[in-house]
């Protein structure tokens, strides 16, 4: 912070119960935020999380794998123009080429920290191939850990390297800025405590929002903060409507569904509907292949005219599925279900937040001294449709890159950690009944107008209900006020974008609009979607 430069503290002035001071604070400990941790461990850097370190983030319960063109039939160019195509316009080439060329050494990265990668019978990795990958390039991990292992080796390395401080059970409220940059960060620990961090940069890692829907597959821990939070500091943020819904989360009732990974579908496993009705092979010519938004939306249909949809790998993996999608056996096992014998009923769920904080290829947001990778990002690198197994790629890609970019403009071992007091280790405030009240209704009204097939009627329903919502639970701070404010966000972007493409369907306006195709961007919580062509 520059001296004298007056602090704006957010929302009201408020005295904190302790001031501490750091290099760099980084939000979220799912892949991004302990990539950016890693990187910046010289640097005097806070890893800031509202769980434990490598608990409670999407990364952890990813089944998919990480995409990376190391086949010797592969190259990087390949893997920008299947991720291209998918984008349906909106990816951004030079990021997409930045992803895809700097995925090798990203996996050697990895493979360095210790990840167990599958490999193959000559001990070389394993490359497995889904829908909308031309080549055999995913990389997994236990078959479908692979977001698991590589928490695992991140996290053990975060804390091997021991200068790194852990502010765990930790809230990030909200940044504070001098001069019109980052200085600090508000904290609240899970004794109540409000902590200021003072620091030059913030990274945030927070994931996405996938508790914003009834049904998904994100950890309840997927809140939106990061989003909340820039928005509230009127930082620029990109594309909010597309978020992705997986077509085939298991329909036991449970919240979250598990997911059933496409690698299941990759295998052979079929899409039937309650009388065994291959019901997708109407729906597109790759039937069970097709693009995920496609699936999604044909199960959607059946939901809606009273119908359900299964999986059935009784044929295609039967008895072979427990050794080859352990994680998938072990969650039916827990819902009573057995998937080598019976066929799975599947709903599509919330999954994959595509827009986010806009930021640079080097994670660099609109607010100077703020970074932002992983799901709360958008760096333009989905577009308007995300290829499966990007993400995790994404999220090291991009991280790496911020914590370069942070270190460029902080002097070395500048701060010593700091000693944040060990009352921030103990355990998460429950929400209260009024917050989860809020919740739930909002879930249920986000699935029913902002989810797979959207119209404005809908939409501007919704938005009346998440200020109805937001009214009836007045002032606050933490999970609730912040599930609100993405809401209306992601609600009002949707509604502004009046065309179909790639994950946002409108069935009023069901084709893409004439012309460049353009990004919408709103600028903290202005709900006026302007809108920036693509070149
Ligand atoms: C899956 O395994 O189906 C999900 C992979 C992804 O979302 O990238």
């Amino acid at each position: 912070m520059r001296e004298g430069a007056p602090m704006q503290q957010p929302r009201d002035s408020q005295r904190f119960d302790e001031v501490s001071t750091t290099g760099v604070a980084v939000v979220g400990s799912g892949l991004a935020g302990l990539t950016a941790a890693l990187g910046l461990a010289d640097y005097g850097v806070t890893l800031v999380t509202k769980t434990q370190l490598g608990a409670g983030s999407a990364s952890a319960w990813a089944q998919g794998g990480l995409a990376a063109a190391v086949g010797a039939d592969d190259s990087p160019e390949r893997h920008a123009a299947d991720t291209l195509a998918v984008a349906d316009g909106l990816a951004d080439p030079a990021v997409v080429e930045l992803l895809t060329r700097q995925a090798p050494e990203r996996v050697r990265f990895l493979l360095g920290l210790g990840a167990e990668l599958d490999r193959d019978a000559d001990r070389a990795l394993a490359l497995g191939r889904e829908a909308g990958h031309s080549r055999r390039r995913i990389l997994h991990a236990h078959g479908d850990g692979t977001g698991a292992e590589l928490v695992r080796v991140l996290a053990a390395a975060v804390r091997r390297r021991g200068d790194i401080a852990l502010a765990e059970r930790s809230f990030a409220l909200d940044l504070v800025t001098a001069a019109g940059r980052v200085a600090g960060l508000v904290l609240r620990r899970a004794d109540g405590a409000r902590v200021l961090l003072r620091c030059g940069a913030v990274v945030l890692a927070t994931g996405g929002c996938g508790r914003l829907y009834a049904r998904t597959t994100n950890p309840p821990e997927l809140t939106g903060d990061g989003l909340a939070l820039a928005a509230r500091a009127g930082v620029r943020l990109a594309d909010l409507e597309f978020v992705q819904f997986h077509p085939t989360a298991l329909d036991s009732g449970c919240d979250p569904l598990a997911l059933l990974t496409e690698a299941l579908r990759g295998e052979g496993a079929l899409v039937i509907d309650e009388r065994g009705r291959r019901f997708l092979v109407d729906a597109h010519p790759a039937a069970e292949l097709a693009p995920r938004d496609v699936v999604a939306r044909a199960i959607w249909r059946v939901q809606q005219r009273g119908g359900r949809a299964f999986l059935d790998a009784t044929g295609a993996l039967g008895e072979r599925l427990a050794a080859r999608f352990p994680t998938v056996f072990e969650l039916c096992r827990r819902e009573g279900l057995d998937p080598r014998r019976e066929p799975l009923p599947i709903s599509p769920a919330a999954h994959y937040h595509i827009g986010g904080i806009a930021v640079d290829a080097r994670g660099r947001s609109s607010l100077p001294g703020l970074w932002a990778a992983g799901e709360n990002a958008c760096t333009g690198a989905h577009g308007a449709n995300r290829l499966a197994s990007n993400s995790l790629l994404e999220a090291v890609v991009i991280a790496g890159r911020v914590a370069e970019d942070v270190a460029s403009q902080l002097p070395l071992g500048r701060a010593a950690p700091p000693t944040l007091s060990e009352s921030s280790r103990l355990g998460a405030a429950p929400p209260s009944a009024a917050e989860a009240e809020t919740v739930a209704a909002l879930r249920d009204l986000m699935w029913q107008h902002v989810g797979l097939l959207r119209d404005e009627a809908g939409l501007t329903r919704a938005l009346h209900g998440i200020a109805a919502l937001a009214r009836g639970l007045g002032p606050g701070e933490g999970e609730a006020h912040n599930l609100l404010v993405v809401a209306q966000l992601v609600t009002a972007a949707a509604l502004a974008r009046r065309e179909s493409r790639g994950v946002h369907f409108r069935a009023d306006f069901p084709a893409h609009v004439e012309g460049a195709a353009f990004h919408s961007t709103m600028i903290g919580r202005t709900v006026e979607a302007a809108r920036q062509r693509v070149a």
